[in-house]
């Protein structure tokens, strides 16, 4: 059985969403769902979440690109969808926006020591976000990213200064 089907970037979606909810019938699918990572395609993403019934959505989201915050995310939420983060780190771009910046003194208080941690907690903290992906090449980075899962979280204070400092950089 495959743990989770999804359809990459809704490629063909009406093609190919029947043929998942088969997979899922039949049992050879546990989850079904579909993926975004672009803003301009969250329109879509809505639209299909209206008029279909996916476990998952997995859609773009971090401190730095939060497009999908105010109506994607909670619209899954509110449909029971388990919400699938891609995009944590801008494949990479939002290490070059912050190189050289110092991590925020305050940011140890929700136990983010790195600005990988910073971006994940972020996400994380989000009570409506399930689960969050992030790609590396590098094994010291996946220990780094790994730990973003303890400790504490920013609260709703926290995730706000958050949110204003990252506007100035
Ligand atoms: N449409 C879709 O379905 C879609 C689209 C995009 C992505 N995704 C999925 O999303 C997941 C994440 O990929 P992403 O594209 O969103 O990439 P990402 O996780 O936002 O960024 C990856 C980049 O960040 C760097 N990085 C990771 N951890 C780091 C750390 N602790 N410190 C410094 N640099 C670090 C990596 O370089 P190093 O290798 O040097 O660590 C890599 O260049 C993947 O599973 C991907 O398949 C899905």
């Amino acid at each position: 059985m495959i743990d989770l089907a999804q359809i990459f970037s809704l490629t063909d979606v009406d093609t190919h969403w029947p043929t998942l909810r088969e997979w899922k019938d039949s049992k050879m699918a546990r989850y079904i769902g579909v993926t975004v990572s672009e803003p301009r395609r969250h329109t879509d993403l809505e639209a299909f979440l209206k008029r279909e019934r996916p476990d998952t959505i997995q859609v773009n989201y971090s401190i730095t690109e939060r497009e999908s915050e105010d109506r994607v995310i909670p619209l899954a939420a509110d449909r029971g969808v388990a919400v699938i983060i891609n995009r944590p780190f801008m494949n990479g771009a939002y290490f070059k926006r912050l190189e050289g910046r110092p991590l925020p003194p305050w940011a140890t208080e929700f136990g983010a020591t790195t600005w990988a941690q910073f971006s994940l907690k972020y996400i994380l903290s989000n009570p409506r976000v399930t689960v969050v992906l992030t790609e590396t090449s590098n094994p010291k980075h996946m220990a780094e990213n790994a730990q973003a899962a303890l400790g504490p979280l920013p609260d709703e204070n926290a995730r706000k200064r958050m949110r204003e400092f990252i506007a100035t950089v």
